[in-house]
């Protein structure tokens, strides 16, 4: 699976400083790929080029997902900055917990914002550039997305939706040659859900956390994710577009 050559290959990666995408921009660029890392993380953008190595074509912006005109913006600068655009892997997100009466309109608008319309703007801004070279898009959608989570049902439903948005344009551009996949991360070890108190009045019973969790409960590594995304905007998946993939351990089964 780790054997796929990106050699000449031109990729944006969205959250990049930490995490999966962070993991994910790292084993692309060990894999010959040219990679631009966004995030709204300055400091974490440079701690993960840095670390890169040298010889390693990896470069940077600051972007916020949140402004609306930043995701069109950024694919733009990408292809200016690498001269071309094979693979886009939207990955930036947040994460947020509340009683489903308890969230805002705020809450809500930020959510669809960052976690889903900036995967629409990045994604519709990148089709001719991976028309022009076969190339493919994976997005990072969430067991959440299949299954619904308590207490974060705006996270559970922006999530649902980059499932069926990543669905849709398998299906509209299928006949042109681009590929587009999600991935589902069940429960990985990383910075998006540290500091998060339990809420007052929760009901443990409907927690999707051990002892209900099936499978791996100590949850995956980051690596673990960048794997499988490298495998599905790899040519040795040429013939995967549509699809939905868990990669959760088997927390979720049962
Ligand atoms: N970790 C998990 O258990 C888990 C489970 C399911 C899905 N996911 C999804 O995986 C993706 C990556 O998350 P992660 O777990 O690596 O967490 P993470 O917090 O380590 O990484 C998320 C990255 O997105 C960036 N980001 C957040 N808001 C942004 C914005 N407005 N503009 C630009 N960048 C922004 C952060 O700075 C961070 O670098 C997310 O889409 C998340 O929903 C994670």
């Amino acid at each position: 699976m780790n054997s796929a050559n990106f050699d000449g290959k031109a990729v944006l990666v969205t959250g990049a400083a930490s995490g999966i995408g962070r993991a994910t921009a790292l084993r692309l660029l060990d894999a010959g790929a040219d990679v631009m890392l966004a995030d709204r993380d300055e400091a974490g953008l440079r701690r993960a080029t840095s670390s890169a190595g040298d010889g390693k074509q990896a470069t940077w912006r600051v972007y916020d997902a949140a402004d609306a005109g930043a995701s069109s913006a950024l694919v733009d600068e990408t292809v200016a900055a690498l001269g071309r655009l094979d693979v886009v892997v939207c990955n930036a997100g947040i994460y947020h917990r509340a009683h489903f009466c308890d969230i805002g309109q705020g809450d809500w608008d930020r959510m669809l914002a960052i976690n889903l319309s900036s995967v629409f703007r990045i994604l519709q801004s990148a089709i001719p550039h991976l028309e022009a070279n076969s190339g493919n898009a994976v997005t990072v959608a969430s067991t959440a997305g299949i299954h619904g989570i308590a207490y974060a049902a705006h996270y559970a439903a922006v999530k649902a939706g980059i499932i069926a948005l990543t669905k849709s344009l398998a299906v509209e551009f299928g006949p042109t040659g681009i590929r587009f996949n999600t991935v589902c991360p069940g429960k990985v070890k990383t910075s998006i859900g540290a500091g998060l108190e339990p809420l007052e009045n929760q009901n443990e019973d409907l927690l999707v956390r051990p002892p209900k969790l099936a499978g791996r409960v100590d949850g995956g590594e980051p690596e673990d994710l960048a794997s499988a995304i490298a495998w599905l905007a790899s040519d040795e998946a040429r013939y995967v577009s549509g699809s939905v993939l868990v990669v959760d351990g088997a927390q979720n089964i049962g």
